[in-house]
Order: C-alpha cells, then sequence, then structure tokens
C-alpha cells in the first residue's frame, strides 16, 4: 500500500515504460524510448544517485527545442524510479492559483515529493474465526435499537487455538466489518481495529458468498503476536493530518478549515516528528522527484524559493524543464539562459535533448500508432513523419487521432495520406497559427 501521489499526467507519454537502457547504455530503441541516446544515459545516471540517495537537493534542468522529449524523459525517469520513490509533477504555471500564494504551492508540491516509509510495530491478535458469538442488548436510549454488548470469539493459528471475550467496541466493529466464521482476521490489541485479511483457505463452510474473496492460509504462529506494518506517506500528507488535527474547536463548529494553507509551525512539529522517529530507527526518508514541466513559467520569486529549498535539509531532487533559449526572467528585465536567474542555473545539472531525425520521428510515430491502436498505411505515416520534420513531433503526434476518427468516418479502416491532409489543413500548428495572427493582427482582439 503507497499513499504517495503517482504521476497522472501521462495521456501522449502512455507508451514510455523506462529509460530503454541495458548496463547504463541506451539502447536505440528500447521501453517505448528511441534515440536521444546522450539525455537517456544521462538520466539513467541521475536514477541510479537517486537510488543511492545521492541526489537529494540537487536539481536538474531539462533543455531543448520543443517535442524532443523532454517530458517524454521525465516520465521515463519516473518509471525508473518506481512505486516506492515520490514523483510529483507538474507545469509552472500551475502555481499561480487563486487560492494559495505561488511559494505555498511549491512548498506543498516540495512535500509531496519527499516519502517516509514508516515502520510500525503494533501487537495483534491474528487468526481464523472458528467461532463468534456476538451479544446483543437494547440501546440505552432506544428501546427500540440493539446493540452489541460483547462478544465471545475464537481465533486459531497453525499451533493454538485462544477464546477472547471482548467488549462493545470491538464488537461492533467485528459487525461493521461483516466477520464471520471462516474468516482470518486481526484485531489490533491498542486500539481494537479489526481488520479482515481474507477468507481462510483450509475453512470449508457453507459457500453462499458470490462476491470474489481473497482466500489466505491460516497464520503460523501464536494468537498473540508483533506485527510489523511498513507504509509510506509523504511529508505532505503528515502536515495535513497534524494540521486537521489543531483544527480545535472551529473544525467541530465550522466542519474543517476552509483554508488549505498549511502554517509553519505545523510543517517544523512535522520534521522534528519524523527526525525523531528516524532516530529512533521508525522510518525512513525517502527524497523523491519534484519535476516542474514548462519551467519558463516560473517567475523570480518562484525561482528563489527554489534556489534556497535545494538547501534546505529536506529536499527532494527537482527537475526543471524548458524549451526556452535566452529569455526575460519572467517578472523582471533581466535576460537570462532558459529565463532562469544565474544562482539557479549554477547549481544545475543540465541534460539537453537534440532534434530528432527523420527515421527516429518515423518510429516514434509508429509506436504512439500502437499505443493508440491505430492503423496507418505506409504512405500516411510518411506524410505524417514528413510534417513532424517541419513543423514539432508533437504535432504530429498530436494529429494522429483526429486524422484515424476522420478515416473512420470516411468508411476507411486506416489513415491514408487523404485523412493526414484533412487533418492538417484543419488544425493550425503553432508556426502556422503565429503566421496568421500577424497577418491579422488588426482584426484580432486586442
Ligand atoms: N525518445 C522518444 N521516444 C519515444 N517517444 C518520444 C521520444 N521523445 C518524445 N517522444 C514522444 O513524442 C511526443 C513529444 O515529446 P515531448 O512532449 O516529451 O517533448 P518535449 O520536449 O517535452 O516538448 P515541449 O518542449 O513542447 O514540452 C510525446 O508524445 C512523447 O512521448
Ligand atoms: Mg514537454
Amino acid at each position: 500500500m503507497s499513499a504517495v501521489t503517482r504521476f497522472a499526467r501521462v495521456g501522449a507519454h502512455s507508451h514510455i515504460k523506462g529509460l530503454g537502457l541495458k548496463d547504463g547504455k541506451a539502447l536505440p530503441k528500447a521501453d517505448g524510448m528511441i534515440g536521444q541516446l546522450k539525455a537517456r544515459e544521462a538520466a539513467g545516471i541521475i536514477v541510479e544517485l537517486i537510488k543511492q540517495g545521492k541526489m537529494a537537493g540537487r536539481a536538474i534542468l531539462l533543455a531543448g527545442p520543443p517535442g524532443t522529449g523532454k517530458t517524454a524523459v521525465a516520465i521515463a525517469i519516473a518509471k525508473e524510479l518506481g512505486e516506492d520513490v515520490p514523483f510529483i509533477a507538474i507545469s509552472g504555471s500551475e502555481i499561480y492559483s487563486s487560492e494559495l500564494k505561488k511559494t505555498e504551492v511549491l512548498m506543498q508540491t516540495m512535500r509531496k515529493a519527499i516519502g517516509v516509509r514508516i515502520h510500525e510495530i503494533r501487537k495483534v491478535y491474528e487468526g481464523l474465526v472458528t467461532h463468534l458469538d456476538i451479544k446483543m442488548t437494547r440501546h440505552p436510549y432506544n428501546p427500540y435499537q440493539q446493540i452489541p454488548e460483547s462478544a465471545r470469539i475464537t481465533l486459531k493459528t497453525k499451533s493454538e487455538e485462544r477464546r477472547l471475550s471482548v467488549g462493545s467496541a470491538i464488537a461492533m466493529e467485528l459487525i461493521q466489518k461483516g466477520i464471520r466464521e471462516g474468516d482470518v482476521i486481526w484485531i489490533d490489541s491498542e486500539t481494537g481495529k479489526v481488520t479482515k485479511v481474507g477468507k481462510g483457505e483450509e475453512h470449508t463452510g457453507e459457500k453462499y458468498d458470490v462476491e470474489a474473496e481473497t482466500y489466505v492460509p491460516t497464520p503460523t504462529g501464536p494468537v498473540f503476536k508483533e506485527k510489523e506494518f511498513v507504509y509510506t506517506v509523504t511529508l505532505h500528507d503528515l502536515d495535513v493530518q497534524v494540521h486537521s488535527r489543531s483544527g480545535g474547536i472551529f473544525s467541530l463548529l465550522f466542519g474543517g478549515r476552509e483554508e488549505k494553507e498549511i502554517p509553519p509551525d505545523v510543517r517544523q512539529e512535522v520534521d522534528n516528528l519524523v527526525k525523531k522517529w528516524v532516530d529512533d530507527g521508525r522510518a525512513e526518508i525517502i527524497p523523491g522527484v519534484m519535476f516542474i514541466d514548462e519551467a519558463s513559467a516560473l517567475d523570480i520569486e518562484a525561482f528563489s524559493f527554489l534556489t534556497r529549498a535545494i538547501e534546505s535539509e529536506l529536499a527532494p531532487i527537482i527537475i526543471l524543464a524548458t524549451n526556452r533559449g535566452i529569455t526575460k526572467i519572467r517578472g523582471t528585465d533581466i535576460e537570462s539562459p532558459h529565463g532562469i536567474p544565474l544562482d539557479l542555473l549554477d547549481r544545475l545539472l543540465i541534460i539537453t535533448t537534440e532534434k530528432y531525425s527523420r527515421d527516429e520521428i518515423r518510429e516514434i510515430l509508429r509506436i504512439r500508432a500502437e499505443e493508440e491502436e491505430i492503423k496507418i498505411s505506409d504512405e500516411a505515416l510518411e506524410l505524417l513523419t514528413e510534417i513532424g520534420e517541419k513543423t514539432s513531433l508533437r504535432y504530429a503526434v498530436q494529429m494522429l487521432t483526429p486524422a484515424y476518427i476522420h478515416a473512420k468516418k470516411n468508411g476507411r479502416k486506416e489513415v491514408t495520406p487523404k485523412d493526414v491532409e484533412e487533418v492538417k489543413r484543419l488544425f493550425a500548428d503553432v508556426k502556422e497559427s503565429a503566421r496568421y495572427l500577424k497577418e491579422h493582427e488588426e482584426e484580432m482582439l486586442k
């Protein structure tokens, strides 16, 4: 179980399964990746460093022209890192929200990118339920209602059987969780929380259960035992938890807080708590990745926040991506490479992506067509490749689905050059639309 928020923005990148490396060398075609060998190998080194925990508090910049696979490489990094390492992505423009300050959005995102793996040892009663008897009584204030008063339950493991008498709270839990004879369960000895593990494999009781159940073996060892639980949460999850607990009387009266901003003292409290857990050997910190796509949309304040963040004690790995060359830093009149302030640029490891060859564009389009289950004739693929070369790969990839819809509307089973031409006529690429805007500048709204 992992509470870590995973990368959702896949869509156009669903064909990417990893970096496609073998012993650190990029294969020309693997894991859905084509070409861009240098960038993929560099990304592979980053992944190694992250896994070894040597990358925390550093930052990487993916820089290259539009449609050269920067976002694709970032997603491949996420795939290589696996489920346990948090990877959280935002687009630069997402920091401008009406509800929260820019730095608050960045701070929350940063803390979503830091995982805390918690090991918890609980004392539990665990076993197969061989006998269950719940005693009901009348509700103290409502004579027409029955409530559980107590229960007798027999739990069996491979080596012993124990009869337990439990109070009304646990009896209630047993009813709510729908526990029956033949189930394998455990009861937390401190909180009384009941968890159903599954149906006992060996139990050959009546089988009128229709719903699919998981069958599990009878537990081994004693019924009363210590059990280790491992789960991963993020610093942000903990912030939210501590924050809502400190809501006090106001959250009772008004149903929780409206503002989602988390005060610094709450974060401080969480940091101290986590550090204590780490010192006690109860938790490990897993620095993940915070990916900021379209980084040129960040402004000077956001950049200085990030520069400071990199230096802080609990920081994730920050990956920025941009397709801008020398341009103004947003919020200033200063020009800088990629629109990024020099003091941050100095701290970045830069990976550049290069324009694709015609053959590479054709291969990527072929993979995308396959991924979207689109049939396309060789001539149409060739035409689309040519369009990708002249305009951008992203544009060509985006044309696949509309072209297929057009083909089907016209009774064709595969995309033909005709469909590509028609869709090209209907949808402008960026250069075309810019030219159009220029020609018709006078008539446009200003
Ligand atoms: N090397 C590659 N192998 C396979 N697919 C790729 C590769 N590079 C890019 N793609 C695919 O091509 C499309 C365009 O690439 P992507 O969006 O990653 O470019 P980008 O560099 O992020 O562009 P932009 O600067 O416009 O954000 C996407 O669908 C992406 O998955
Ligand atoms: Mg991109």
